[in-house]
């Protein structure tokens, strides 16, 4: 393993009334993107929260803002994330009508695009999507919330996204989102994935700079 690893905290697991300190204290324990899980309550049952966050965010922090849109048809909204501020912005291709055209607008934007790949989803139907992407991210648990059990079987989905990557000749990261923690980090990264998101296993540590230090070795 000598590609650099990135870890990205998901400020899901902070205290919803500290944001702004929420971004502060993933600063400085090392994160290198703040992901933020906007959730709609249609593509998922939760809401969290929309634009007017990631504006507010956008003035706390210079790091990037990884925007994951757990939303149903996300060519809505896209547009208006980036407006906010965002700087990676990802979505289900299966909650969208035209996916490949909401990567494009995302990139005509200036901004990173990704897909992001439920554990139910078939990876292969959308792989014609890969050179659209500036990231891939494949999920570890269902999305929906924080705080769940990495999946084991879809480590092997990771791996491909890492296979159907290479066959394309496509060097992009894969991220990894939900259940990571230093128990099992090593599994993904094994698996390929270099960006990882933490909510609880960072949020909730006792030693966050540890634990962040720990994902990234
Ligand atoms: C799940 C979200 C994840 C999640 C990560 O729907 O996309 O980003 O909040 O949190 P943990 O690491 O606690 O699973
Ligand atoms: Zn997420």
């Amino acid at each position: 393993m000598t590609e650099k690893i990135l870890v990205a905290p998901s400020i899901l697991s902070g205290d919803f009334a500290e944001m702004g300190e929420a971004v502060r204290k993933l600063e400085e324990w090392g994160g290198d993107y703040v992901h933020c899980d906007v959730m709609d309550g249609m593509y998922v049952t939760n809401i969290t929260f929309g634009m007017p966050m990631i504006a507010a965010l956008r003035k706390r922090t210079a790091l990037p803002l990884d925007v994951h849109l757990m939303i149903t048809e996300p060519e809505r909204y896209v547009e208006k994330f980036i407006e906010a501020g965002a700087d990676i912005v990802t979505f289900h291709p299966e909650a969208s009508k035209n996916p490949a055209e909401v990567l494009k607008t995302i990139r005509a934007k200036g901004v990173k695009a990704g897909i992001v790949f439920n554990p139910d989803v078939d990876i292969e139907k959308y792989a014609e999507l890969f050179p659209l992407c500036d990231m891939i991210t494949v999920m570890t648990v269902y999305a929906g919330r924080g705080g769940q059990s990495l999946i084991p079987w879809c480590i092997d989905r990771i791996k491909l996204v890492k296979d159907i990557l290479s066959e394309k000749g496509l060097d992009i990261p894969v991220e990894a989102d939900g259940g990571i923690g230093e128990s099992n980090a090593n599994l993904v990264k094994e698996a390929g994935a270099t960006v990882l998101v933490a909510g609880n296993s960072v949020y909730k540590s006792s030693d966050p700079k540890k634990t962040v230090a720990s994902l990234k070795a």
